[in-house]
């Protein structure tokens, strides 16, 4: 049945929109090249003629600062990258990051990742998506927060190219597990570790921040890369 936008089930969200601390030169960013690398979230965009090419596409959600979108964008430049992440200052972070190393191969929205997923990616059209740690809501009564949920794999399943992959790391063991089986139990999309379970990091992931900062509290580190098939 088609429900009519108002009656449409209310999403839960992944995220609490905060403001946080926003540093001058974010800001700096935010007002002086929001235009040139950010997309509106309510336009339909031909992503062959944004980057001015074909080129294979991959998408990172939640990139917070976007530290490791600006390595990985530089260290393969013949491929092209959109971010999407809903915090303002992580987005000026990463406009400042793009300016200073004069990247050209990336994109960014800043809004919710699974409206652009749903409405504005093309079916069938990406080579890969990143997901480093995703917020773990790691109280029982917030899991129904957690972004890595059923609908959510089938709509990137959706979204993938055949052989295209998606890789999530987290470092809450719960998560993880609570992943790998959500992942297991799609079809269409198969898992790339040898023996069924997580993978090594592989060498084109940086470390990301949140990453090691949980590293510093001793927290373990799990990679899930499955591939669509
Ligand atoms: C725990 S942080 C990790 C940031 C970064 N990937 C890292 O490892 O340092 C998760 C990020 O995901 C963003 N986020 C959560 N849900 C999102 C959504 N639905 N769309 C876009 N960004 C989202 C949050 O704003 C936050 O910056």
């Amino acid at each position: 049945m088609h429900l009519p936008e108002k009656t449409k089930p209310f999403r839960i969200r992944s995220f609490i929109r905060r403001q946080g601390r926003i540093t001058q030169g974010q800001q700096q960013a935010l007002a002086y090249h929001w235009d040139k690398y950010c997309l509106n979230p309510t336009k339909d965009y031909d992503f062959a003629k944004v980057f001015g090419r074909n080129a294979p596409l991959f998408i990172e959600i939640g990139f917070g600062t976007g530290d490791c979108l600006a390595k990985i964008a530089a260290e393969n430049p013949d491929h092209d990258y959109i971010g999407i992440e809903v915090h303002r200052p992580g987005v000026g972070h990463l406009l400042m990051l793009l300016e200073q190393q004069g990247l050209t191969n990336v994109r960014i929205y800043c809004h919710d990742a699974l409206d652009i997923l749903e409405h504005k990616i093309p079916d069938h059209s990406l080579s890969g998506v990143h997901l480093f740690f995703p917020d773990p809501w790691p109280k029982t009564r917030h899991h129904k927060r957690r972004i890595v949920r059923t609908e959510f794999v089938e709509l990137l399943n959706k979204k993938l190219k055949t052989n295209g992959y998606f890789h999530a790391a987290t470092d809450w063991q719960n998560y993880a597990e609570n992943m790998l089986k959500i992942l297991s139990s799609v079809t269409g999309i198969i898992n790339t570790s040898p023996d069924g379970s997580y993978c090594d990091r592989p060498e084109y992931r940086p470390l990301t921040r949140f990453e090691q900062r949980g590293i510093r509290l001793g927290h373990g580190v799990w990679d899930l890369i499955f591939k669509k098939i």
